[in-house]
């Protein structure tokens, strides 16, 4: 056991998908998964493990923002041995070239956020994807016809912003971000630091320059391209 992951020893697999919301868990592991064991119900944040085509995975849920997906990904590595973290999510697009229900490759993660900065005083670490995993989430992206964008996102502390803040993302977007969410550059620095692997794959679920967005219901359980293309590299 560890304080918020309530498995025993062996029970999680060395390859873990992190999607933000326990019922996004929950969904992937009843329909994506055989023989599949809940291992975790602490706090709601379920974490499941099974099979997928053959190959032992987990699906933990992680919560939204990088000090609640740091938690679970230091845990999961610190304790449980996870070798291979896949963070999976949505994300809202920034560029006019990131549409509605692309699958974006976060090949690196830029951030607004202390949970990295506080590491490097007044110095930049640029918080980065495991290059096997993301060269082998491309190659099989092409075979499974599931077109991506791949580039640098944003992982930011807030979601809500306060008017006089103006747009809040448009410094990020002239430097070429092409999405935010609000985990990866966490996991990346708890990888880099740890010695393991991490990419995260994200759907974008609002356009932030369209104001456009997907259904809650999609939101929730729609996400299957960039579910399978995660659980392809296990
Ligand atoms: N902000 C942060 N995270 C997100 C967003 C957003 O607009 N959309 C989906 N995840």
């Amino acid at each position: 056991m560890s304080i918020h992951i309530e498995a025993t020893q062996g029970e999680i697999a060395d390859f873990v998908l992190l999607p933000g919301d326990p019922l996004r868990a929950k969904h992937i592991a009843e329909t994506l998964l055989t023989e599949t064991v809940c291992y975790n119900n602490v706090r709601g944040m379920l974490g499941f493990t099974g099979f997928y085509n053959g190959k032992r995975v987990s699906v933990q849920g992680t919560g939204m923002g990088l000090p609640s997906h740091m938690i679970y990904a230091t845990e999961l590595i610190n304790d449980y041995n996870v070798k291979t973290l896949i963070r999976i999510g949505t994300c809202g697009g920034l560029q006019e070239n990131v549409k509605l229900r692309d699958v974006v490759l976060a090949i690196s993660a830029s951030t607004d956020s202390f949970s990295v900065a506080r590491y490097f005083p007044g110095m930049t670490f640029a918080p980065t994807a495991s290059f096997r995993l993301a060269q082998l989430a491309a190659a099989n992206a092409s075979i499974m016809n599931i077109p991506i964008k791949a580039g640098n996102i944003l992982s930011s502390d807030l979601f809500y912003h306060f008017p006089e803040e103006g747009d809040a993302y448009d410094l990020w977007r002239r430097h070429g971000i092409l999405a935010v969410e609000m985990e990866a550059a966490g996991l990346y620095l708890l990888a880099s630091r740890l010695g393991v692997e991490a990419l995260s794959i994200l759907t974008v679920s609002d356009h932030l320059l369209s104001g456009e967005h997907v259904s809650a219901e999609e939101r929730q359980y729609n996400f299957t391209n960039m579910t399978k293309l995660a659980l392809s590299l296990a």
